[in-house]
């Protein structure tokens, strides 16, 4: 039975490039499930942009001298290019700039205002005497109310995740000159949390299929009880606020960015010449969303998103929110003011995406935090990719080329060559299942398994000595081993795409690996052998030091 799944993947503010971070956290895992589910055969829509308002665009700007419309511009494009580099298949990566995403938010906005879900009140503000303007967000840092951490910002704590309401600072400073603000009366909009709370602890207590650290992080938020809060700004960078009277503020960055998911699915149903095409994912209950994010973003789409919809009405909740945590670099917090963070683009214009692909996969930081260090990405493509699963794929096609130059007809198999050829189809089950609960790293070590029964059967056959006395013998040992190879270019076509397109060319397919299915599928006796090549390179020791050594230098992007 097909399944229509809907991906919702966190939009990335578009005031600098990516990084491996970002990858690990929210950009790899929706790829891998999406294309895992539409090899399956499966309804997916993949959507996403550019979050391109909000303080942290506004602030890059000014320290460059440029508009935000330029600044998110630039890092637009730059994302679009690293998407296609690295094969992250949205169906949509559209920006919250387009006049469909404004008016879309606008609508939210003013049913949940007619609904009396955002009530008007008027509210003190921090305010610079000194650089004039109101102090949102970003714009204003102190202590976080909660864990006491110095130096946080007034949007939400990077320390203990909580969002934050720039009031609630203690010791509150203008980011941009260090004075104490002022309080000045500003009118603002509400969203009144309170009155989804019972129904939103209701709701995430039966999320039992969520990863506990998303439903605990997200139950102890709810029984700290929910205060409304506000969601316009006194700013002039954002999508405005629909009303008379309000012409000098918009609305709060991360109210409408959550909105961007339903807009993006509007502007791909209208680009797809079907307008009424996005109610199919919204609103049929039979079609499920799945939000992926990093941990940092986890009430925004677990409580703040959800309470939205409810208020709206009518609409598919998340169904899973399988939100990773953090990603290490050598061992140490990614900082990206210190540049001690592995920037996408960079790594894309040394190096080929799927041993990227692959090493985060194999260690996603899916229920604690992971590591990323330069000499494991260079020891698990050499040992892995290249000795394991490369090494097995290349003496199989090399030696039947050169010896069959075809997919050679086997005799009769016997039991040994039978659970081999079983273990595929066992093996994509198997991957399946854990994809289908989001567990990652268990999926591709289940494939990678397949890769070393594979060269035991092979080791244990050896085909180049048998090929002297018993032709035939050789024939049925490479068939199954093709097929093995075959099953193997599917399992790990999630992780590794590039490498799997390629194997499928190698053996003598045309078309995607992607249209044959989620099932093994072997190629014909006689099916024409193209000359092998290599799946993939090793890299060399003597980069490692190269590039640590890189991490905290001055970079530019
Ligand atoms: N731009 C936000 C961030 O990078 C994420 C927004 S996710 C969204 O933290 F859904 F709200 F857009
Ligand atoms: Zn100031």
């Amino acid at each position: 039975m097909t399944e229509r799944i809907f991906i919702g993947v966190a939009w990335p503010y578009a005031d600098g490039p990516l990084h491996l971070g970002h990858i690990a956290g929210a950009y790899l895992p929706p790829d891998i499930f999406a294309r895992y589910h539409r090899a399956r055969g499966d309804e997916v829509l993949m959507v996403s942009g550019s979050d391109q308002h909000g303080t942290p665009i506004t602030l890059k700007a000014e320290r460059e001298g440029k508009k935000p419309e330029d600044v998110a511009r630039r890092y637009h494009q730059q994302f679009l290019d690293s998407w296609r580099r690295l094969g992250i298949t949205f169906d949509l990566f559209t920006t919250t700039g387009t006049a469909n995403h404004a008016r879309v938010a606008q609508q939210v906005f003013l049913t949940l205002l007619d609904k009396g879900y955002i009530y008007r009140a008027t509210v003190s503000q921090p305010f610079c005497p000194n650089c004039r303007r109101f102090l949102t967000d970003r714009y204003i840092n102190g202590t976080c109310p909660y864990c006491q951490v110095v130096g946080t910002r007034g949007d939400q704590c990077d320390n203990c995740g909580k969002p934050i309401n720039p009031a609630e600072l203690i010791n509150p400073r203008c980011s941009f000159c260090g004075a104490t603000p002022e309080f000045r009366d500003s009118e603002h909009f509400f969203l009144r949390l309170s009155a989804v709370e019972e129904r939103l602890l209701g709701w995430v207590k039966q999320q039992t299929h969520w990863r506990q650290n998303v439903r605990n992080f997200t139950l102890r938020y709810l029984e700290g009880g929910l205060k409304d809060r506000a969601i316009t700004r006194d700013i002039d960078w954002g999508v405005p606020v629909p009303l008379a009277g309000f012409e000098s503020k918009r609305l709060y960055v991360w109210f409408e960015a959550v909105i961007g998911y339903l807009s993006a699915t509007k502007e791909w149903a209208k680009a797809g010449g079907d307008e009424e095409g996005w109610r199919r994912f919204w609103q049929d209950d039979r079609s499920r969303s799945y939000y992926f994010i990093g941990k940092d973003n986890i009430i925004f789409h677990t409580v703040i998103w959800p309470a939205m919809l409810m208020g709206y009405g009518n609409m598919n909740l998340p169904y899973d929110v399988p939100a990773n945590e953090f990603l290490t670099i050598e061992g140490r917090k990614l900082s990206t003011s210190h540049n001690w963070a592995v920037w996408l683009p960079d790594y894309l214009s040394r190096y080929e995406p799927d041993p990227l692909r692959y090493l985060l996969s194999i260690s996603m930081p899916e229920t604690s935090d992971a590591n990323f260090s330069w000499a494991e990405l260079v020891r698990r493509n050499n040992d892995e990719l290249v000795a394991t699963y490369g090494n097995l794929v290349h003496r199989v096609l090399t030696f039947t080329y050169r010896n069959f130059g075809e997919v050679p007809t086997p005799g009769e198999i016997d039991t040994l060559g039978q659970t081999v050829i079983e273990s595929v189809q066992h093996t994509l089950d198997e991957v399946g299942g854990f994809l289908d609960n989001c567990h990652f790293r268990e999926a591709i070590r289940a494939a990678m398994s397949l890769a070393q029964q594979a060269n035991r059967y092979l080791d244990g056959k050896s085909p180049w000595k048998v090929i002297k006395e018993d032709r035939l013998a050789a024939a049925t040992t490479l068939y199954v081993a093709i097929a093995v190879i075959s099953g193997l270019k599917t399992a790990l076509y999630p992780f590794l795409p590039f490498s799997s397109q390629k194997l499928h060319r190698l053996l003598g397919f045309g078309g995607s690996v992607e249209d044959e299915g989620w099932r093994s599928h072997f190629p014909p006796p006689g099916q024409k052998l193209p000359p092998p090549e290599p799946l993939f390179t090793k890299l060399d020791d003597d980069l490692i030091n190269g590039e640590v050594s890189r991490l905290g230098q001055e970079y530019h992007s």
